[in-house]
């Protein structure tokens, strides 16, 4: 084992304040260790002089001091952006913020990206939802060190959507996205142009994170083990870096671009009158038709487009977004502790504003809702290469470890399953492994459970079981089903209506209990391609796996 390894324990053990009883008692708390390996390294990509970008840009990294709350400034890292060639409006920045600037690109554009590292430690940027080239998307081998720059260069595949960049480094992940580094990443095409949809000031981007601060105004992270296994919640919400953003509108219609970039937290948005939320687009771009719901669940990493029509509405009215209550996300021996250690949190699920719009000016047009948006291939069963044998995605919660299919993430693991030949549709499954060993044989001699109620472990995943927004690189998928074991119901029907199951996504939300299977295009690029838990914290336990496609 390497120094790194031992350190990465030590620091880990520290961090946790777990002592020897903790790991002879728990033998998969070792199996999540052993994942925490150092990665090798790729030296950093250089340009190609034959690759003909219509944009490009360099990408900073490096700490900075921004006013969030009133008094001292907060230490944060912030990616910024210099555009060296391309239209202006490739970048713009959110004045006052922490958050990257806003990049917006269209397809087709040839894109070349330089990212800087200007920080003390390793990191990488992954541009979450573009379909680009394995050597493109960010995979933690590819992480730089401090000073050195790495050269992206793709096309633009993917349709028009929002997407996020933030940075993927083994085991780091979630402390530098909280420590501020994260954007949004819009792609324009023609078929969203001739919507003629709301426009510069009237689309907004709204990315909702969460943190908490000390007495000084200083970012607070992980604490304690609880911190890490349920992921991490802060106290303040943050919309587009500002804590309770005020949005001022004219009475007319808004395109909302949301983006949860919270590490952890789970958000269930609604419009505190009861006004429905007409949805126009999710993960993957716009659905075919708008969907009205009364509220939309949205977690870490999914995004959600809004139609927010405030026509009629008169000058001096309010109305606010909330996350709504519900249940279920945590178990709830793991809601109790938190609540008991850290008192002053916002639990996740309780009921709380987002963001408020103010109608501050009365204008008689307005833009129409189109009945139809966008047209996009739906995936069928008969159509994937395997539809009797789908992929698992087996979601495992122990006291300590965070696995899929078993495993921790390790660099040059990949398992039999994991290898999917390029250019085809797949079926994949993701589900709650909880039973004893043995139950199943789908993932290949793991002892995987699939649904079993089981002994030992199977009690234990009952009563650890939560929620995990599961995230694949690369192409977005469809999700043909949900179901839900009939014991998690209660807790469900606090969530049930909330999603979308329409749209081209590449992050879902699986509850306890729940099982979905998705069909998912694994088209034109090999190489590996990561699918992992997108609450970060237990992206970096080793909630993470790699695809290989060959
Ligand atoms: Cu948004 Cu692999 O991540
Ligand atoms: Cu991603
Ligand atoms: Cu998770």
């Amino acid at each position: 084992m390497s120094t790194i390894t031992n350190n990465a324990r030590r620091r880990f053990m520290v961090q946790s304040g777990l002592g020897l009883l903790a790991l002879s008692g728990m033998p998969s708390f070792l199996q999540a260790m052993e994942g925490m390996t150092a990665m090798p390294r790729i030296a950093p990509r250089k340009a190609n002089p034959n690759f003909k970008a219509d944009v490009e840009f360099d990408l900073y990294c490096k700490p900075s001091k921004v006013a969030i709350l009133t008094g001292a400034q907060t230490q944060v890292l912030q990616y910024s952006a210099v555009l060296k060639k391309g239209p202006k409006e490739t970048l713009a920045n959110i004045p006052g913020s922490y958050l990257g600037p806003i990049i917006r690109l269209q397809k087709g554009q040839k894109v070349r990206i330089v990212l800087h590292n200007d920080l003390s430690e390793a990191t990488v940027a992954h541009w979450h939802g573009l379909h680009v080239p394995a050597e493109m998307d960010g995979h933690p081998r590819y992480a730089i060190d401090p000073g050195a720059t790495l050269v992206y260069e793709f096309e633009v595949l993917n349709r028009a959507g929002m997407n996020i960049y933030h940075p993927h480094p083994h085991e780091a992940t979630a402390s530098q996205v909280y420590q501020g580094l994260a954007g949004a990443l819009f792609i324009h095409d023609d078929e969203e142009a001739k919507l003629e949809l709301p426009a510069g000031e009237y689309e907004i981007p709204l990315v909702i994170q969460d943190r908490l601060f000390d007495e000084q105004n200083q970012l607070i992270y992980v604490r304690n083990m609880h911190d890490r296994m349920a992921g991490f919640y802060g106290d303040h919400i943050l919309v587009n870096g500002r804590p309770d953003l005020k949005i001022d509108v004219a009475s007319r219609a808004y395109r909302l671009r949301i983006l949860n970039g919270s590490n952890a937290r789970i958000y269930k948005l609604a419009w505190d009158d009861g006004t429905p939320i007409t949805v126009l687009g999710v993960d993957g771009g716009l659905l075919e038709q708008p969907e009205v719901k009364a509220y939309v669940m949205l977690a870490p990493g999914e995004r959600l487009d809004v139609w927010a029509d405030f026509s009629g509405r008169s000058v001096g009215s309010q109305l606010v977004m909330r996350s709504l209550a519900f249940t279920g996300v945590l178990p709830k021996m793991a809601q109790r502790m938190g609540n008991m250690m850290h008192a002053n949190q916002l639990p996740v699920g309780s009921d709380y504003p987002i963001f408020t719009v103010r109608v501050t000016q009365s204008v008689s047009d307005s833009p129409k809702l189109p009945a139809q948006l966008s047209s996009f291939a739906r995936y069928h069963i008969n159509n994937v290469a395997n539809p009797e044998k789908p992929v698992p995605i087996a979601i495992s919660e122990s006291p300590m470890a965070m696995l899929l299919n078993g495993r921790a993430y390790a660099d040059n693991d990949v398992q039999d399953f994991e290898r999917i030949k390029v250019n085809t549709l797949q079926l994949l499954e993701i589900f709650h492994a909880h039973g004893g060993m043995g139950m199943d044989h789908k993932v290949g001699g793991m002892g995987m459970g699939h649904k079993g109620g089981g002994m030992g472990m199977g009690m234990m995943g009952g009563m650890m079981s939560m929620a995990h927004p599961i995230h694949l690189h690369g192409q977005q998928f469809q999700i043909i089903s949900r179901s839900i074991s009939s014991d998690k119901t209660d807790d469900y029907e606090t969530v049930r209506h909330g999603f979308i199951e329409n749209g081209l996504k590449d992050t879902v939300l699986v509850m306890p209990g729940e099982t979905v299977r998705i069909i998912k295009p694994f088209q034109d690029f090999k190489g590996l391609f990561m699918y992992h838990c997108h609450n970060l914290e237990h992206e970096d336990m080793g909630m993470m796996r790699d695809f290989l496609v060959e």
